[in-house]
């Protein structure tokens, strides 16, 4: 039988890190110690107040059953005092908030929802690969905009011709930024806020970092900034802060339409996620939150430790201001991936390659924080040799 995919599924980019994987297990196999830092999945458990609130949810045969179809209404309203508390921003939680499963799911919903053949929909370079995803499903077209040192990882939003801004119908944004580290500023959000009004683009601000900034300054929150809410949502997930990768629970909040038409597309995809999960995002979120406090505190350490040791070694490391990567400049004029895949051979260290995050990702590698400070300091001082070594 000759099974053939459609087409939409044909046009799926390929899944550049796939490829990251299988290297670091071939050369694992030969038996060399590889520090691994290559991708973005956090090393720590879940806090044990949240694993037993899913202990005692599981055991209550109530939370057996079917969710209802938009998700717990107690998840909604934890996570609006979540916002209220956090952020200082109020919202409905029946009309501003929804329930999702992942923060990746909801951002791959987001296209479908507003792209069209032909419509344009901007994306951070470099930036998630996921946001490509969405957009080639939905059959829209990503319009790259270049975030370079040279702009504070900030885009330049006069780049775009006026016939470009008119196909423009979303506009992803995320900061904390993977893979850069970068934050924004409240002026950039209000000068994206403008332009969002003036063409009537969606904006989704993908805050998966949220909870993770440096040297005590706290990540902006997109909603913090007064007129938000009229031109887009953020999408918050529980993944990074909570060390809940594996739960598969997000939510976006924000613009009342926006929600809605995200509520419409779940009804007809999922019947919400299983009700005992949404019991321990509860419970995560309406919590004590020293157990977040503590995670930022031990990312800052090891940010601090990769850096000085890189430093030691005559390698310089520019700290990022938020999220668990640092954002390595390599040797000027040499290819990312050939860069990653030589420091995998020869020193057994394993980074994600800034070509796989977009065109302007080239010149740098991305190095997750997602090892005991002991490895990240061995996993330096190997980066910093191997460069002396081989380029220097
Ligand atoms: C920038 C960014 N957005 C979204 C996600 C997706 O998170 P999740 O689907 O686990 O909520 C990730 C995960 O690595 C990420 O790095």
């Amino acid at each position: 039988m000759d099974i053939r995919l459609a087409e939409r599924i044909n046009r799926l980019p390929a899944q550049f890190f796939a490829a990251l994987t299988k290297r670091v297990a071939e050369v694992q196999a030969l038996g060399h110690d590889v520090i691994n830092l290559g991708q973005g999945n956090p090393d720590l458990p879940t806090p044990k107040h949240v694993v037993e609130a899913l202990r005692t949810a599981v055991l209550d045969p109530a939370t057996h059953r079917y969710s209802p179809f938009r998700g717990l209404p107690r998840l909604k309203l934890a996570v609006a005092d979540f916002y209220a508390r956090t952020y200082g921003v109020e919202l409905n939680p029946e009309e501003e908030v929804a329930i999702l499963v992942g923060g990746k799911t909801g951002l791959v919903e987001i296209a479908e929802l507003y792209l069209d053949k032909g419509d344009l929909a901007l994306v951070p370079d470099p930036g998630y690969p996921d946001y490509l995803s969405g957009i080639e499903l939905a059959g829209g077209t990503a319009r790259p905009m270049p975030i370079t040192a040279d702009n504070g990882y900030l885009p330049d939003l006069d780049a775009l011709s006026p016939a470009e801004w008119a196909r423009v119908k979303v506009w992803y944004l995320n900061y904390p930024n993977n893979p850069t580290g970068a934050g924004a500023t409240p002026e950039f959000f209000d000068a994206v806020i403008e332009r969002a009004k003036a063409h009537d683009v969606v904006v989704v601000h993908d805050f998966a970092y949220g909870a993770i900034g440096y040297d005590g300054v706290q990540p902006l929150s997109f909603l913090q900034r007064p007129e938000a809410k009229t031109v887009g949502v953020e999408i918050y997930t529980m993944s990074k802060t909570y060390n809940m990768a594996g739960w598969r629970v997000a939510f976006a909040v924000g613009n009342k339409d926006v929600i809605a038409h995200l509520n419409l597309i779940q009804d007809h995809y999922y019947v919400s996620i299983f009700p005992a999960v949404q019991e321990a995002a509860v419970a995560a979120l309406t919590s004590d939150q020293a157990s977040v406090e503590k995670l930022v505190t031990t990312y800052q350490r090891r940010r601090d430790a990769f850096i000085a040791e890189a430093q030691r070694h005559g390698l310089l490391v520019p700290a990022p201001a938020g999220s668990f990567f640092c954002w390595l400049p390599i040797p000027k004029g040499v290819d990312s991936v050939m860069f990653a895949e030589e420091l995998l051979v020869g020193a057994h260290v394993a980074v994600a390659p800034g070509r796989g995050f977009g065109e302007h990702g080239e010149g740098y590698v991305r190095v997750g924080l997602l090892n005991t400070e002991e490895r990240l300091r061995e996993a330096a001082a190997r980066i910093a040799e191997f460069v002396h070594r081989r380029y220097v």
